[in-house]
């Protein structure tokens, strides 16, 4: 019993110093509305190990970041199974950005070996911009500073463009 026991710590002693999988992604990147986007991450471990990955959104096991449901569903594409393997690329391509994609984004990797072994990186946080609002914000700050005869256009150019010129979707 007390063998076994032994056992059990030393086993136990020797999986923790061989934990080699560390994962690493890029802290911030930003994007405007309607573009897409690459969420960088990669991972460090001894050989070519079998493996996968999954993103998940908010926090390390918040909504799973897949093609098939959610928010992000026909927005998402990953690297190639070669990329995974032998790049240690665990990438993923995010499309027709909306703004509410903002927020953190983690990668989790997973590697198949004699024991299963997971880690992940301390999450991407994703700033998608506005498209057109800003745009019109910030052309208003620059006329203010002008004359109010140009303000004045402004504000009809922009009521005018808020009737006929305004759309929330890409393209
Ligand atoms: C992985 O490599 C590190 C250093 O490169 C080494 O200390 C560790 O023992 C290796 N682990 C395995 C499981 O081979
Ligand atoms: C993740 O954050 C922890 C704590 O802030 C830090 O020690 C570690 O180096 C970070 N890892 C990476 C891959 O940046
Ligand atoms: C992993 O990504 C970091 C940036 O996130 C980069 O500096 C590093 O070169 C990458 N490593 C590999 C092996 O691609
Ligand atoms: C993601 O879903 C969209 C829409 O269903 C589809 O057109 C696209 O091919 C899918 N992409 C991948 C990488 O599976
Ligand atoms: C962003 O998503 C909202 C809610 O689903 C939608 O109304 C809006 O049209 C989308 N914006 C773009 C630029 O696709």
């Amino acid at each position: 019993m007390l063998d076994g026991e032994i056992l059990l710590i030393i086993l136990t002693a020797v999986q923790a110093s061989e934990q080699t999988l560390y994962v690493y992604q890029t802290p911030k990147v930003s994007a405007t509305e309607c573009s897409s986007v690459t969420l960088f991450c990669n991972f460090t471990s001894n050989g070519t190990i079998p493996g996968f990955y999954k993103w998940y959104r908010h926090s390390v096991w918040g909504p799973e970041v897949t093609n098939t449901s959610g928010e992000l569903r026909g927005r998402v594409s990953i690297v190639r199974p070669a990329e995974f393997f032998f790049h240690k690329s665990a990438n993923i391509h995010l499309h027709h950005l909306n703004f509410s994609d903002t927020g953190l984004y983690i990668c989790v990797v997973t590697l198949l070996a004699n024991s299963e072994e997971t880690a992940h990186g301390n999450g991407t946080f994703l700033e998608v911009k506005r498209l057109v609002a800003d745009g019109w914000k910030s052309q208003l700050a620059i006329t203010i500073g002008c004359s109010t005869i140009a303000v004045i256009t402004v504000l009809i150019l922009v009521a005018v463009g808020g009737f006929l010129g305004y759309h929330n979707k890409c393209e």
